[in-house]
């Protein structure tokens, strides 16, 4: 995202940095795989019998009743993002000391050499020891028509493996934040709407129990820079300049040129967080209050009066898909690695206070806006959210004086006994309303019964 587009406001919606980040995880986490393995010996267990009959249920009709793994009414999933080199799902549940956290979302590559598959395979088999559902955020490392069909249908095959072998469901977060320029398959609607319907018709031919997640970046700030568009005149442009302006700019619609179309997508999702306004190198020194997610007026608002805008009463209530905020967070950020006094405190809060007050304020708002919001009148469709729970140093710019500047940013919410037992605490409040790993049970008809 161009820093020009961070600068003025309060909530800023924020992309994945760079592959050579997640190039490293990758590299430790195999480490992590090489070493878990051979001490966790797990037996396969098949859910149902893959050559059985009752394999069949697996293959199920989604016109009836909910979306693919939609959970039930009034029900909520909480999940978690980990950084798979140093963090596992069994870590995150003795953290917090409860149930099994529901949905954890790893990030993988795709291309024509393969997809990471022991991996991804390691990440089963830990889901299936807490019993829950895995997002797999799936990214092609190269453009969005250059994967070809056979690595398609390998992968679609290997998902149907993973769902009944492990008797792990996956949400399938395909070609994530699509609409912006930093991953190899951005800015390519024409393409990426092909591949895109591809992989789901293969996906539905093999499994029940794995769902699509179309997820871009929030469109505030789209375009998020000047470059990565395909060529005036092609197809693609046309697609982008939805006002028939000869230009991309803000102006144009964010989302829709990328949707592949209701018959192709299971849930909804998108990428949000929440940074503090200006120099963003800073604390925030203010609770998020929970409009900003659905004021047509608020900022950043996932239901903006203009209509190009309006994320929500578009993609989900008019679709009627369940929706999920599929990355989301609030960073507490570190002074700049080399002890730059960055930090701006205009509240005379104690540091624990502040870091509390601007993570507290985002998870309570995610619950206020969906299961607790007695009056529906919020985000009602809004049925799982995951959590970005790592610590990392990111590129960021500091308005005020020093300009281009790394920062570390905690997002954590579990490492931090104060932060976490508050977290735990407003978990206990909302009860059974929460849904938990290990009490799920799935259906190969794509439902979730509690
Ligand atoms: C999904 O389930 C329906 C029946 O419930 C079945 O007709 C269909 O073949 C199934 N598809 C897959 C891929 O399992
Ligand atoms: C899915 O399967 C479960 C258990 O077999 C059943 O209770 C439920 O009615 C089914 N739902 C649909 C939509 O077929
Ligand atoms: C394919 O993905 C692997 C990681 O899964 C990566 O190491 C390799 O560089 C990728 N190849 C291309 C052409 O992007
Ligand atoms: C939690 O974080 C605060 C700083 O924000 C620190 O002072 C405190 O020691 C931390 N507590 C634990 C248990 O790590």
């Amino acid at each position: 995202m161009g820093k020009a587009y961070r600068r003025c406001c309060n909530i800023v919606f924020y992309f994945k940095a760079t592959f050579a980040f997640f190039i490293s995880i990758y590299a430790m986490a195999y480490q992590v795989y090489m070493v878990h393995i051979p001490i966790r010996p797990l037996d396969p267990v098949y859910m149902p019998p893959i050559n059985s009959k009752d394999s069949q249920m697996c293959f199920h009709d989604t016109t009836a009743g909910r979306a693919r793994l939609e959970p039930p009414a009034d029900k909520f999933i909480f999940g978690f993002s980990l950084d798979w080199a140093i963090d596992h799902p069994q870590a995150l549940r003795d953290r917090l000391g409860g149930p099994a956290v529901p949905l954890i979302n790893t990030f993988v590559k795709i291309n024509n050499s393969g997809y990471e598959e022991n991996i991804i395979e390691w990440q089963a088999q830990l889901m299936q020891e807490q019993g829950g559902m895995l997002e797999i955020t799936l990214q092609p490392t190269v453009r969005a028509d250059e994967l070809e069909f056979d690595i398609l249908q390998k992968y679609a095959k290997f998902m149907r493996k993973i769902n009944s072998k492990y008797g792990v469901a996956v949400l399938l977060r395909f070609m994530h934040e699509m609409n912006g320029n930093w991953m190899a398959y951005g800015f390519q609607p024409v393409e990426q709407k092909k591949t895109w319907i591809t992989l789901t018709k293969l996906i539905r031919e093999q499994t029940n129990m794995t769902a699509m997640v179309w997820s871009p970046n929030s469109g505030f700030g789209y375009p998020f820079g000047v470059s990565g568009f395909p060529p005036k005149g092609s197809e693609g442009f046309k697609m982008l300049d939805t006002n028939n302006d000869g230009q991309i700019t803000v102006l144009d619609d964010p989302y829709m040129p990328f949707y592949p179309g209701d018959e192709w997508v299971d849930w909804v999702g998108i990428s949000i967080y929440n940074y503090y306004r200006h120099s963003h190198t800073t604390h925030q020194t203010a609770a998020v209050p929970d409009f900003v997610f659905y004021d047509p007026n608020a900022v950043a608002t996932l239901r903006s009066d203009k209509n190009h805008l309006n994320f929500y009463d578009r993609f989900v209530v008019k679709t009627g898909k369940p929706f999920i905020l599929s990355e989301t967070g609030s960073a507490f950020a570190y002074n700049a690695p080399d002890s730059r006094p960055l930090i701006k405190n205009d509240l005379s809060l104690p540091l624990i206070d502040q870091e509390v007050q601007i993570k507290e304020s985002w998870w309570r708002a995610i619950f206020w806006i969906s299961i607790l919001d007695k009056d529906k009148k919020k985000l009602p469709k809004l049925k799982a959210a995951v959590w970005f729970e790592e610590m990392k140093e990111e590129n960021s710019y500091d308005w005020d004086q020093y300009g281009p500047v790394n920062i570390i940013r905690d997002y954590r919410i579990t490492f931090n006994s104060t932060v976490k037992d508050r977290f735990v605490k407003d978990l206990y409040d909302i009860g059974d309303r929460l849904l938990y790993a290990g009490k799920l049970r799935f259906t190969c008809n794509g439902t979730i019964i509690y």
